[in-house]
């Protein structure tokens, strides 16, 4: 053990470890399985990543090993995309997107003026989806920049990596939730010199949608990611039909939805588009032309009503997109990515497209990184990566134990996971190579 008060600078982690080396959507070598697997981090970095046996002789003798036997180890889960402001609105019941969005979410929001609120809430948040596996996401705040400030400041208590920004809308919600075309411009600026690369944080120019920005909003939007390069654009796309349909009534000079984004400049790498469930083909091939990501989220989708997304068509066309997984709480129902990989395979399965578990894994981790362009840092434990990553625990359950004991390959216990896995099924979660989770220490 260390002294109090001096962290090891060397430690590692050993189990079984499964991670990736590219995409097992299109690469079936892409999969790394490691049945006795040794992770060694140092100053927040993966420094070696293998065989327990190959590295451990290299290894000082006094460096400190955590091994967990019967655990699965991975690459933290990376949420494409959720609201931490609307933890407190979760499970509201009766409406599609629309009504929900003004009868509940809007009235929650106007909270995080607040900062003393926006900041309890944020720190309920991180305990959350640490708790969950979760180590970046790409979060909305609201329209208060206080309610980033909150994020940010938690997340680098953390040391977490975050994606975040406040929410751009200059119409169409209730006026204490409405900026100015200028007025985002100027508190976007003001919170990107603020948090943009620094520490882990980076900032998402975030309109909330097109129906609640005006064309002169969504122009400033294109202007302030074309100012600040490097940063992020995150935004919702044809996730319900009513929506969609307003959308072309309210620009009728655009070719569709995606169009009023393209023609803003908001497409590109970097740019995260939530659901992307009545896209069509063209749309498609858009989003794959101009590097952009879809954030899948299933749970979300069926709560709402909102349709089913098409993996298949996402994936299996002539240039597949970019797609990751995202709660999307508060009309996602549950902030762990393993319910959400169950609920993506099950919507899946109703277009008779079964996504494996190898695959479901990818867009929990190191598919929603590539979304973001980051999957030189995180999403896999990758020599050189950040050192996030997640202790499952096939054990958790006397349901998911039984199971898990028939389980006759490293793909058979990864889908009973994915299935029937949930909070209780994430043992540790590591943040730049120490344990900000430890659920039998809880
Ligand atoms: N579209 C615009 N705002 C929202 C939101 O807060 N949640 C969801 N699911 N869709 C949206
Ligand atoms: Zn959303």
């Amino acid at each position: 053990m260390s002294a109090v008060g001096t962290e090891p600078k060397v430690t590692a982690v050993r189990g079984h470890a499964v991670s990736y080396s590219g995409d097992p959507f299109v690469d079936p070598d892409a999969f790394v399985d490691i049945a006795d697997a040794l992770i060694v981090c140092a100053d927040g970095l993966i420094t070696r990543f293998g065989p327990y046996d190959q590295i451990r002789g290299t290894l000082p003798p006094d460096v400190e090993i955590r091994h967990y036997p019967d655990a699965l180890i991975c690459a933290g889960f990376v949420d494409l995309h959720a609201h931490y402001v609307q933890m407190g609105i979760i499970g509201a019941f009766g409406s599609e997107l629309l009504e929900w969005l003004t009868h509940h979410t809007f009235r929650e929001e106007q909270r995080f003026g607040d900062l003393a609120h926006a900041r309890s809430t944020a720190a309920a948040y991180f305990d959350e989806i640490l708790r969950n596996g979760t180590t970046t996401a790409a979060v909305f705040c609201t329209v208060h920049p206080e309610s980033v400030d909150a994020l940010f400041a938690e997340s680098a208590r953390r040391g977490t990596r975050m994606i975040a920004g406040k929410v751009l809308m200059d119409r169409n919600a209730p006026d204490p939730l409405l900026d100015t075309a200028a007025r985002g411009y100027e508190e976007s600026e003001g919170l990107i010199a603020r948090w943009h690369g620094v520490g882990r944080q980076l900032y998402a120019v975030t309109p909330r949608f097109a129906p609640t920005s005006t064309p002169a909003q969504l122009e400033a939007a294109g202007a302030l990611r074309a100012r600040h390069p490097g940063t992020f654009v995150h935004t919702h796309v044809s996730e319900n039909v009513a929506e969609t349909a307003w959308v072309r009534s309210l620009f009728p000079d655009r070719a569709g939805y995606l169009d009023v984004y393209d023609h803003f400049g908001l497409l590109g790498p970097g740019t995260i588009l939530a659901h992307g469930i009545h896209l069509t083909d063209a749309e498609r091939a858009r989003i794959a032309a101009t590097g952009s990501a879809i954030a899948h989220c299933p749970t979300s989708n069926l709560f709402l009503g909102s349709g089913l997304f098409g993996m298949r068509d996402a994936k299996e066309c002539a240039a597949p997109l970019h797609v990751g997984l995202g709660t999307d709480i508060g009309a996602g129902t549950s902030l762990s990515m393993l319910a959400t990989m169950n609920e993506a395979y099950k919507v899946a399965a109703l277009d008779s497209y079964p996504v494996s578990a190898v695959r479901l894994f990818y867009l929990a981790t190191r598919g929603g990184a590539a979304a973001l362009g980051l999957d030189d840092r995180i999403g896999s434990l990758m020599v050189g990566n950040e050192a996030d990553f997640v202790v499952l625990d096939p054990n958790a359950t006397p349901m998911l134990a039984q199971r898990s004991r028939r389980a006759e390959s490293t793909e058979e216990l990864m889908f009973v996971m994915s299935i029937l896995g949930d909070d209780r099924a994430v043992a540790a979660t590591y943040v730049a190579g120490r344990p900000a989770y430890e659920r039998d220490r809880a």
